[in-house]
């Protein structure tokens, strides 16, 4: 199983990278094989043809599973999320089991990832099976939501990832 963990947070090496990584491990057991930081992309994300920009997206677009991880910015997912999202092609995550996470301040926006971030992932031919996960930035590790989350989760991955080999 191929894995990868995309982080918008526009500052780097970020509680949503690390809470990222830590729901990549949990639902499959095995550290990710990339982690993509976007913030070091940089301004290759405002234009189109950055050769980085382009690894990044077909190394995204090449494994099984993805989490998609982003703080929570005015009640959505950042617009550096989005600039990356953008450079995808037509279905472009078609084969790839997305997994939208988002962290946040409080409880208020615990919809965002199922309500917000899912629909553009879907949108982009990627399919998620699993809901939308919110976790409390203060307390993400420890968050009572994830366990259960992956118990859930898991299985649908394993057959998921099964269909497509
Ligand atoms: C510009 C900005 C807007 C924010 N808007 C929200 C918000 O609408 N809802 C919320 O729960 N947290 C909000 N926050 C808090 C961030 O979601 C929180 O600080 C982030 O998840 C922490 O993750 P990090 O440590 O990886 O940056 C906002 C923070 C910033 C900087």
């Amino acid at each position: 199983m191929r894995t990868a963990v995309v982080v918008g947070n526009p500052k780097p090496q970020s509680r949503t990278l690390a809470a990222g990584v830590l729901v990549a491990e949990t639902v499959t057991g095995a550290p990710p094989d990339h982690v993509f930081d976007l913030v070091e992309l940089g301004a290759g994300l405002l234009g189109w043809g950055d050769p980085a920009v382009t690894a990044a997206v077909e190394t995204v677009a090449g494994c099984d599973v993805v989490v998609v991880a982003s703080p929570t910015f005015k009640a959505t997912y950042t617009g550096l999320l989005k600039l990356f999202l953008d450079q995808v092609p037509t279905a472009g995550l078609a084969g790839v089991v997305a997994l939208p996470v988002m962290l946040g301040a409080g409880p208020g926006h615990q919809l965002a990832p199922e309500l917000l971030l899912k629909p553009v992932l879907v949108e982009l031919g990627a399919t998620c099976p699993a809901p939308g996960l919110y976790l409390q930035d203060s307390a993400y590790a420890d968050d009572p939501r994830l366990a259960p989350w992956a118990e859930r989760t898991r299985p649908l991955l394993t057959a998921l990832t099964a269909i497509r080999t």
